[in-house]
């Protein structure tokens, strides 16, 4: 810690108001220097926005938010100082800071330096970049939240994804994928390619007609399990319609609907509903609907899960766009816009393998040397579709973009590259590390598929 400067660059939320006015960026900020017992120190390499860290700045008075104090709440960094935790110094890592924390430890992490509790911080998964790492958690733990923890989605399901190109939405598709759903998801059309490419089954264009007449008049068979509004609509309707839709025994997960100010119209529209969803009694003509507003809350063991599924490609961290430390108030414009599609990022250390090639999408392989690659795809002399209509019911190894192997007999496959294993191995490192009965593997995560034994 003795090489550490005293001060350090920080983008520093000063005052109540919109970023442009509530930002100043601050060389002299001071760098934590005590670390009390489960802290660590990170040098911070990039920092993700998230809606809640502008409308905290437009809508919470300065001594309920804690300032002056650095922004934003997503991160990705290595460790300086492990603390005596289970990090130490090197350790290339990814977490958040809650908003509720941030106010007690005075930190955010549009800083060089952060001080935070080790237990909201994992290991990053080498293939993936600091900038790739940097918007995860608060959204994905958002996602798993609402889709497990609360919705406890179940294999077979079917959900509804309001928001599929949101980055809580992105997530959220991958996040049910994995567990074995069929996903609806919503956006523009401009999105659709997008939303598929997340893993989405079926895809709505919500600008179309009023989401809630489209599904009133074509709901899925079965009804949704789960729908999951990751736009947090202020329009009830999509709850107050939706036994149309949604199955009795299902649930209706909202990410939080805010006022986009405190003019009447909008405090119009947030009393409705509160009414609506939360007020009016079934036997006054209430919707007979289970419904739920959750605000996440970080779990340890739901981030590691989130962590592993990210190391073996079952989930891809997309990246809308990344900015320079500098340019934090264009950052802001454009997460202002709500059009992005996955993470807002900013780069705070240039030093870093920041500045490595983004792909939002396919992870690069890892290194060579670390996986042995499987046995060589055997020659084939047909057509491709010649090669994957007859390696069904045969054992195959499908090679990930992120260099797990799964080693079992192919049950199905779809156009998409979607595949049904049975008798499933995962092979990391050449090594066996998990055995499944049946598995799924998302199409988007496959690098390629080769017969393992003679066609
Ligand atoms: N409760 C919690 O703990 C929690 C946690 C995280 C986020 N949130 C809240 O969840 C919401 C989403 O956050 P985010 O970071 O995921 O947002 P985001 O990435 O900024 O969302 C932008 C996306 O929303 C889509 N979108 C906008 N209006 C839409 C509509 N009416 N229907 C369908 N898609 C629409 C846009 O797609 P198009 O361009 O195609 O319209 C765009 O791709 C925010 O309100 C946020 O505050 C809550």
């Amino acid at each position: 810690m003795s090489s550490l400067p005293q001060t350090q660059s920080a983008w520093i939320v000063e005052r109540r108001g919109p970023p442009s006015k509530a930002l100043a960026l601050r060389s002299d900020w001071k760098v934590p220097s005590e670390l009390k017992e489960g802290t660590v120190l990170v040098r911070v390499q990039a920092a993700a926005l998230n809606p809640v860290g502008y409308k905290m700045m437009k809508m919470m008075p300065n001594f309920a938010a804690g300032r002056p104090l650095p922004a934003e709440h997503d991160l990705a960094g290595e460790i300086v100082d492990g603390n005596g935790t289970q990090f130490v110094a090197g350790d290339q890592v990814f977490g958040y800071i809650s908003v509720e924390l941030a106010r007690v430890i005075r930190q955010g992490a549009l800083a060089q330096y952060v001080r935070m509790p080790a237990d909201h911080l994992v290991i990053r998964p080498p293939h993936v970049s600091p900038e790739q790492a940097a918007g995860i958690t608060l959204v994905a733990e958002t996602a798993y939240e609402g889709l497990i923890d609360i919705g406890k989605l179940e294999a077979g399901q079917t959900v509804l994804i309001n928001g599929g190109s949101s980055a809580v939405g992105a997530y959220a598709i991958q996040i049910a994928k994995a567990k074995g759903a069929t996903v609806y998801a919503t956006a523009s059309g401009k999105n659709e390619a997008f939303v598929r490419k997340m893993g989405a089954d079926e895809f709505i264009d919500y600008t179309k007609a009023p989401l809630h007449d489209y599904l009133a008049s074509n709901p899925p068979t079965p009804k949704f399990h789960i729908i999951l509004d990751a736009v947090a609509l202020l329009d009830p309707a999509l709850y107050t319609r939706s036994p149309a839709y949604l199955a009795p025994n299902g649930i209706f997960l909202s990410t939080g609907p805010l006022p986009k100010n405190s003019s009447p119209s909008e405090l119009w529209k947030v009393a409705t509903n509160v009414f609506e969803t939360f007020l009016r009694p079934t036997w006054l003509g209430g919707t007979k609907r289970k419904y739920k507003l959750f605000m996440m809350k970080h779990n340890k063991a739901r981030l590691d899960d989130i962590q592993k599924m990210v190391a073996d490609g079952r989930i891809v961290p997309p990246v809308d766009s990344v900015y320079d430390f500098d340019d934090v108030l264009k950052a802001y414009e454009r997460m202002m816009s709500a059009r992005a599609t996955g993470k807002i990022v900013v780069k705070v250390d240039l030093s870093s393998d920041a500045e490595k090639e983004m792909d939002d999408t396919t992870p690069p392989p890892p290194p060579e040397e670390q996986i042995p690659l499987p046995a060589p795809p055997q020659t084939h002399t047909g057509s491709p579709t010649d090669f994957l209509k007859g390696v069904v019911g045969k054992r195959v190894i499908v090679r990930l973009t992120s260099g797990v192997d799964y080693r079992g007999v192919l049950s199905c496959l779809d156009g998409y590259m979607n595949i049904a294993l049975e008798q499933t191995e995962e092979h990391v490192n050449g090594t066996v590390t998990n055995r499944y009965g049946d598995a799924f593997i998302r199409g988007n995560n496959v690098l390629y598929i080769s017969a393992a034994e003679p066609l």
